[in-house]
């Protein structure tokens, strides 16, 4: 584990901003398809990879694996002919969920999987029981122990086998998984009550493009018909449409215009429906520009849902905006069992929220005050940025790894807007640690880049 973070974001509040941002490519297809290039027995080239923290420790799991991986400004060339070793290593995996994926591809190509348990974290317990299950209506073998996660195909050569698989959550992970896994699978698969997110999408295209055969993704019945095999592609990821909505709401709660690109406005439908409601404008400036024109802040209510619903991940940052609405709002989170560790820290900023199970009643105060606030998971820090750009006063958040795990130069991006935001590290000469994990330059084992 990197050694606890003691830098910290200063932020002085109540700056409007002004100008256009562009939007980083989106974390979470990047790690899905990451995960689906093991997939894949030649080069990948991925375009639009985000410079995270979380990129680089997948990344740290590919090699692990065996995988050839070398990162070239927002570029990543993989090659996973040779992936010998079946097991991903359990210091990585149990620091990034999302790690847990590869266990469908592996046990595609391979016919046999060891993944640690990915932990829970600050939002929850996070199980992996409907991806167990669906890998095992695929024909695998699949038994825990020790914290790790056995996965092996008896016979017919160690290949899965295509199966009817209902989720019992249209969970996004789960759907990925079993979908990598069913690509390779002899016969057909269909996934019912699967997620719909367009990350989801975004990996089905990812797969398909390398000859994967894949109907239905963005619906909730997806149906995949195995091949032997896949190949080579070069690949773009789709702009991150949470980055993106976080930054509409830097907009709406500082006051500010801003124009954002690259997005893709169908992927933000419940993002933009509710900040009219709560009286912005939202402007589809043709093409793949989006511009936030703020207005009054009126409160409104929230509930998350999977996907097409608004976002869980855009929870905390709505949440930020609406302490500072006019009237009551009530946020349900009905995705995640323990979402709503920002609150305490919003409190402490002048915010008025009351707790009651599963929702947050937010009643409008005039201002925030700025104070030093510790972030608790990803989305809690950007809400906690968005917070301290609107309060009076000096708000130091502490934390950072967590907002390094998904924001791509989230501050340098906030100062080029005019922001008054800087990151200060306990010890000046330490280069600041996000960058220098996430653009960590995983060493080029012999890789040789195929042409551009
Ligand atoms: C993905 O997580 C995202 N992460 C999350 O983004 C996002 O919040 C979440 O989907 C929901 O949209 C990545 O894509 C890397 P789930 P995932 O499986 O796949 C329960 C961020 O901030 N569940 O859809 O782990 C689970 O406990 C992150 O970028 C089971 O019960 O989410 C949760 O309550 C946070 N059993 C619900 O389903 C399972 O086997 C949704 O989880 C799997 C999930």
């Amino acid at each position: 584990m990197p050694e606890e973070d003691q830098s910290v974001l200063q932020i002085q509040g109540r700056t409007s901003l002004k100008g256009q941002v562009t939007i980083s490519g989106a974390k979470n297809s990047a790690l899905a398809i990451m995960a689906g290039a093991l997939l894949c027995p030649e080069d990948c080239r991925l375009r639009n990879i985000p410079s995270l923290v979380d990129v680089a420790r997948m990344s740290q799991v590919l090699s692990a694996l065996g995988v050839k991986i070398r990162r070239q400004d927002n570029i990543l060339d993989v090659n996973a002919s040779s992936i010998g070793k079946s097991k991903a290593p359990y210091e990585v995996v149990s620091q990034l969920r999302a790690s847990f994926f590869v266990i469908g591809p592996l046990l595609a190509r391979l016919g046999v999987a060891r993944v640690p348990l990915p932990g829970g974290c600050a939002i929850g317990a996070r199980p992996v029981d409907l991806h167990v299950r669906g890998l095992q209506a695929l024909g695998a073998e699949v038994r825990i122990e020790h914290g790790i996660v056995h996965a092996y195909v008896h016979g017919s050569g160690g290949r899965l086998k295509g199966a009817k698989i209902y989720l019992d959550y249209p969970s996004v992970g789960a759907t990925e998984t079993l979908m990598m896994a069913a690509t390779l699978a002899d016969g057909e698969t269909i996934i019912e009550n699967a997620a719909q997110e367009p990350e989801v999408v975004d990996l089905a295209n990812f797969c398909r493009a390398m000859g994967a055969k894949i109907k239905g993704a963005g619906t909730n019945a997806i149906a995949i018909s195995g091949v032997e095999r896949l190949h080579s592609v070069d690949y773009q990821i789709i702009p991150d449409r949470i980055e993106a909505g976080t930054f509409l709401v830097a907009g709406a709660i500082t006051h500010s215009e801003l124009v954002l690109s690259p997005v893709i406005p169908d992927h933000l439908t419940p993002v933009i429906a509710k900040l009219k409601t709560i009286g912005n404008r939202v402007i589809h400036e043709g093409g793949n520009c989006l511009r936030i024109v703020p207005g009054e802040l009126r409160g409104t209510d929230i509930e998350t849902l999977p996907y097409p619903g608004f976002p869980t991940d855009m929870q905390a940052q709505f949440m930020a905006l609406l302490t500072l609405a006019e009237g009551d709002s009530v946020i349900t989170e009905t995705v995640f069992e323990n979402r709503m560790r920002h609150v305490a820290e919003l409190s402490r900023m002048g915010a008025d929220i009351r707790i009651k199970g599963q929702n947050a009643i937010v009643r409008g105060v005039p201002l925030l005050s700025g104070a030093p606030v510790v972030a608790t998971d990803l989305r809690a820090s950007a809400a906690l940025v968005l917070a301290g750009l609107a309060a009076e006063g000096t708000t130091t958040i502490q934390g950072l790894h967590h907002l390094d795990r998904g924001y791509e130069n989230l501050e340098d991006k906030l100062r080029r807007l005019g922001a008054k935001i800087q990151r200060l590290t306990s010890d000046p000469q330490k280069e600041n640690l996000a960058s220098a994990e996430a653009t960590k330059v995983t060493k080029n084992n012999g890789f040789q880049a195929p042409s551009l």
